[in-house]
């Protein structure tokens, strides 16, 4: 009997890995971006059929804006064209899409695109699908301290009324749980500015396969190596 047998209502991914992937083939990076897309279409479809209740995924990060141009710009056309073709599966599938990120930094069009399928799968539930978009942690609670700052400044708010949950509701996941496992794969053992608040005591597994060889297998011996672990967030 696994420790913890449940299935995590959260799960968060860094999908680390699409450019070596390529690399490795003597392909371009951007060949490495396309099938990771695979990849986020096999894993998404599991976690409806596991009934995991969030799956948030690391697709772009506020310091990803460095890479060179022309591969900043492939990823964004990507993005755009994901949304285009999984705006009928997310409805098919009933799932409801989120975004947490900077993303008045996308390409407009791509944002509009964004926020219509947001709008129209809002009533969706059998999973929530997260995309970090341009995220950082960082920049997270930055923003989220400088509105309750704004709010303190204003006399909306007394600076001691700020607990942990008040500060939460500033993150742009103030509406979610933490995630209970956090996987990363392509073997590097770092966090790279993903979700550091909501973190702090989520199971971390690290996978060494690349991102584009991911798939439904993958998930579930992270899932197993999760139910195995002993979660005791600070007690016995
Ligand atoms: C992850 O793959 C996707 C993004 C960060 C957008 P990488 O592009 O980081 O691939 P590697 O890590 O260079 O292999
Ligand atoms: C983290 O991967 C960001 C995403 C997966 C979107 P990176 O490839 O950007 O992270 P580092 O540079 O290896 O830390
Ligand atoms: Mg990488």
């Amino acid at each position: 009997m696994p420790d913890h047998p449940e299935i995590p209502r959260h799960i968060a991914i860094i999908m680390d890995g699409n450019g070596r992937w390529a690399k490795q083939r003597g392909k371009p990076r951007l060949e490495g971006h396309r099938i990771g897309a695979e990849s986020v279409r096999a894993v998404t479809s599991a976690c409806v059929k596991l009934g995991v209740e969030y799956l948030t995924l690391y697709a772009f990060s506020s310091e990803n804006w460095n890479r060179p141009e022309a591969e900043v710009r492939a990823l964004m056309a990507l993005l755009d064209q994901f949304l285009k073709d999984k705006a009928r599966e997310l409805h098919e599938q009933r799932i409801r899409l989120l975004a947490i990120g900077q993303i008045e930094r996308l390409p407009a069009k791509t944002r509009a695109r964004l926020e219509k399928i947001i709008a129209d799968t809002a009533d969706h539930d059998a999973l929530t699908l997260v995309l970090a978009l341009s995220y950082g942690g960082r920049e997270e609670i930055v923003e989220a301290a400088r509105s309750l700052a704004a709010d303190a400044a204003a006399g909306k708010i007394d600076p001691d009324e700020i607990d942990k949950e008040l500060f939460a509701s500033r993150l742009h996941t103030a509406a979610m749980p933490d995630p209970d496992l956090l996987i990363r794969t392509s073997g590097e053992m770092r966090v790279s500015n993903f979700l550091l608040w909501q973190i702090s005591y989520a199971e971390m597994v690290i996978v060494p396969k690349l991102w584009p060889d991911f798939r439904d297998a993958d998930l579930d011996e992270a899932i197993e190596e999760y139910q195995r672990r002993h979660r005791r967030f600070g007690g016995l």
